[in-house]
C-alpha cells in the first residue's frame, strides 16, 4: 500500500462516492472530514470502506475527555483506520482518548493528535493566551501526545524531521502535498510526495492534486510513479 491518503472534501456523499469510483483502495486511503461527515455521515463511511477503501476520520475531536471517549468509541465500532483528537484537549482528554480506543472490540484504528493547526500564526497563538511560537508549541503538544500514546500526529513537513528525531515511532501524518509543479491552491508552505518523505512523513494527505485533476485516477498514478522512484512499496 502506498503512504498517500486522498482527502475527500466533498459537500455531499454522491460527490465523494463519484470520486472514490475512479480511485482504487489498493493505492490510496480516504480522508473523510466535517464537512463531508456533518452531511452524509456514518453511512458513506461504510459505503466508502464496503468498496474496500481504509477511511482515515478526520474529526478532530476536542471535548471533555468522557465525550472524547465516546466518540472515538463510536469511530472505532465505524471500523475507520485512522481518526483523530486536539493533543490541546489535554492529558487526560487524550489518555480518555487511547483507552476508548484500545477497549473497542474489533480491529483498532490508529489514534493521531492534531498539534497546532497551520492556520494558527505566533499571533493568533498569542490572541488566545499561548505565547510560546508555533513550532514550539508543536514539539510541546506533540511531547504530551507521545505521553498519552497516542499512535501519530498530524503535522507539516517542516516539521516531520524534528518530530522523527525526538520520537521516532510517532506516526507523521503530513498534508500540503502537491507534485512539483502544480498549483499551491490555498496552501502556503507546501513539498512534493518525494521531499516530504524525504522529511520524515508516514503518510502523505492529498486533496485538490487528485481530487480536482482532469483524471483523478491518472494524477495519483502519476504521484504514486513520483514516490516509487525513490521509495518502492
Ligand atoms: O487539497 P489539499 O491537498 O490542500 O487538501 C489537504 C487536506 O489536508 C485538506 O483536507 C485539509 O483540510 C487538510 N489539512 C491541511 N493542513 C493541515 C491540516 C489538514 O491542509 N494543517
Amino acid at each position: 500500500m502506498t503512504p498517500l491518503i486522498v482527502a475527500l472534501d466533498f459537500p455531499r456523499a454522491e460527490l465523494a462516492l463519484a470520486m472514490a469510483a475512479r480511485l482504487d483502495p489498493q493505492q490510496c486511503r480516504l480522508k473523510v472530514g466535517k464537512e463531508l461527515f456533518t452531511s452524509a455521515g456514518p453511512a458513506l463511511v461504510e459505503a466508502l470502506q464496503k468498496r474496500g477503501f481504509q477511511v482515515f476520520l478526520d474529526l478532530k475531536f476536542h471535548d471533555i475527555p468522557a465525550t472524547v471517549a465516546g466518540a472515538c468509541r463510536a469511530a472505532a465500532s465505524l471500523g475507520v483506520w485512522m481518526l483523530n483528537v486536539h493533543a490541546s484537549g489535554g492529558r487526560a482528554m487524550l489518555e480518555a482518548a487511547r483507552a476508548a480506543v484500545d477497549q473497542s472490540p474489533g480491529p483498532k484504528p490508529l489514534l493521531i493528535a492534531v498539534t497546532v493547526l497551520t492556520s494558527l500564526a505566533s499571533q493568533d497563538l498569542r490572541e488566545i493566551g499561548c505565547n510560546a511560537d508555533p513550532a514550539a508549541q508543536v514539539m510541546r503538544l506533540a511531547s504530551l501526545a507521545a505521553e498519552a500514546g497516542l499512535d501519530g500526529v498530524v503535522c507539516s513537513a517542516q516539521e516531520a524531521g524534528a518530530l522523527r528525531q525526538k520520537w521516532p515511532d510517532l506516526l507523521r501524518i503530513t498534508p500540503g502535498i502537491r507534485p512539483a509543479g502544480a498549483s499551491l491552491d490555498d496552501q502556503r508552505r507546501v513539498l512534493t510526495p518525494t521531499a516530504a518523505l524525504a522529511e520524515g512523513a508516514d503518510y502523505l494527505v492529498v486533496g485538490r492534486p487528485v481530487t480536482a485533476a482532469p483524471d483523478p485516477a491518472t494524477a495519483l498514478a502519476g504521484l504514486i510513479a513520483e514516490i516509487e522512484s525513490v521509495h518502492p512499496y
